[in-house]
């Protein structure tokens, strides 16, 4: 038996201190240095070996056999997506978010319809009793599927229990924060539980083949709490996101070692749980003013699958000495960016306005691409002067004003036909990547062009 040491480790981060001490350096949060018992080594692991001789292994070449990892897809499609085409057998996969926002619900309804293919899953609910996830299985229509349901929160028992009988295609760990080891000192919920358990049930993912989804539920600040420790350990790290306010959830990979980061999965929380949205663009754009000023559809991106959003932008004059400015679903420093090349470049006079922008319906855009929809947006508002209803707008602003170009222009181009859209404003370099499109397209070379056209329109409408 190893030497107790005691040890103090933030309950944030999981950094480990010498003693005591009021915040914690690598995370700079403040109480939140506990008292543990160090990470007790795990049945099996490095103790176990102590005495014995290393085995000696082959060693291999950058040439060989490279096999696709086997899938087993949920056919949840968005679901799918985001993982990269399904589970991979013996993967780890963290799913994070917020309390209330859905996981179990997701995990539910993925988990009976693997279970409906003739699939074996265990979902093992740490949280609730079986009767509250019978109850949920029933409000969802899926009483009917045969998953394997316990409500536990011992590893030792779990995997005990799990590796009898075949291997399970999935197992639900719902969630990482209530399981405990007998390997570890430390009390439930604790980052010495949560790494130690984490490790027993990765260890048995990839010992039996069985994929293993383990639910973290994350703090105020978007950090997995605890299970922060976890993400370097597991294959895929996954968020559930969405807010109070709307309907629709996404689903977004951070880390994936078997499939793409930047895919996202649109889902909507109904009375009857999630339903996939296979059109965001349409559920986006759902209710949309198109007569008032101060409003640009932007024809983004999310990872290969183009997506359309409105900016609205509500310039008005400033009785502050220091005009307001704030941003939702958006960069502020961007915004900060956008507003001085319209000064600079554009002869706009916002330095005595306040500013608001907003991406309509929730939606965070970190596209460079979404300048122009946002710098549009703040001159109509400037101007009074509402854009054309049917017209998408894309492109980078640099800050000399010119416009950059954008990739997947084709794509975004082809989305917003598809949705009705007939005119876009893009930027004149990169013009030759647009190949055929049926929307009329305004190739504009800088900042001053789209002032200048917006104005314009401004005018005529003044003289008629
Ligand atoms: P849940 O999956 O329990 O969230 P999490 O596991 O992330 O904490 O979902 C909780 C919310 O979802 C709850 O407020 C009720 C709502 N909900 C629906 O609107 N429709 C449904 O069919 C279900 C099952 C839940
Ligand atoms: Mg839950």
């Amino acid at each position: 038996m190893a030497k107790r040491v005691q040890s103090f480790a933030c309950q944030n981060c999981g950094a480990v201190y010498a003693r005591w001490q009021g915040r914690c350096d690598a995370c700079g949060s403040w109480s939140t240095v506990a008292e543990e018992a160090a990470v007790a080594p795990l049945p099996g692991g490095i103790s176990a070996a102590r005495g014995k001789k290393g085995r000696i292994f082959e060693l291999e070449g950058l040439v060989g056999e490279a096999p696709e990892a086997p899938r087993v897809p949920s056919g949840i499609e968005e679901l799918d997506r985001v993982t990269g085409g399904g589970f991979v057998p013996g993967s780890v996969i963290l799913l994070g978010g917020d309390p209330g926002i859905g996981k179990s619900t997701l995990l539910m309804q993925a988990s009976a319809a693997l279970a409906l293919m003739g699939e074996r899953v265990v979902y093992i609910s740490g949280e609730e009793a079986t009767g509250q996830v019978r109850l949920r299985a029933d409000r969802l229509g899926l009483a009917k599927a045969p998953v394997e349901l316990a409500a536990e929160t011992n590893v030792e028992d779990i995997i005990a229990t799990l590796s009898k009988g075949p291997a399970p295609s999935l197992v639900i760990i719902d969630s990482i924060q209530t399981m405990w080891s007998e390997g570890v000192e430390s009390a439930p919920g604790t980052v010495t539980q949560v790494r130690g358990s984490a490790q027993a049930l990765i260890r048995y993912a990839k010992t039996s083949g069985a994929s293993v989804i383990l639910v973290g539920h994350v703090t105020k600040d978007g950090q997995i709490a605890g299970p922060r420790v976890v993400e370097h350990m597991v294959d895929a790290v996954a968020s559930f996101e969405g807010d109070g306010a709307h309907h629709f959830r996404i689903l977004r990979a951070a880390k994936n070692r078997f499939g793409p980061t930047d895919e996202i999965g649109v889902f909507e929380m109904t009375g009857l749980g999630l339903k996939q949205v296979p059109n965001p663009s349409a559920l986006f754009l759902e209710g949309r003013d198109t007569t008032s000023a101060g409003t640009a559809v932007f024809a983004g991106m999310e990872g290969t699958r183009p997506m359309l959003l409105e900016f609205q932008a509500l310039v008005a004059p400033s009785s502050l000495g220091t005009p307001r400015r704030a941003v939702v679903g958006w960069d502020p420093s961007r915004l900060s960016m956008v507003i001085a090349v319209l000064e600079a470049h554009g002869g706009l006079k916002l330095g005595q306005h306040d500013v608001y922008l907003n991406v309509a319906g929730g939606l965070k855009v970190n596209e460079p691409a979404a300048d122009l929809a946002a710098a549009a947006a703040l001159v109509s508002s400037f101007s009074g002067q509402a854009l054309p209803a049917d017209r998408v707008f894309m492109g980078e602003i640099g800050l000399t004003g010119a416009l950059r170009p954008i990739g997947q222009i084709a794509a975004r181009l082809k989305e917003s036909a598809k949705l009705g859209f007939a005119s876009a404003v893009i930027p004149r370099a990169g013009l030759e990547a647009v190949g055929k499109t049926s929307l009329d397209t305004h190739a504009m070379g800088d900042v001053a062009d789209l002032v200048a056209a917006i104005l314009s329109g401004a005018r005529r409408v003044k003289q008629a």
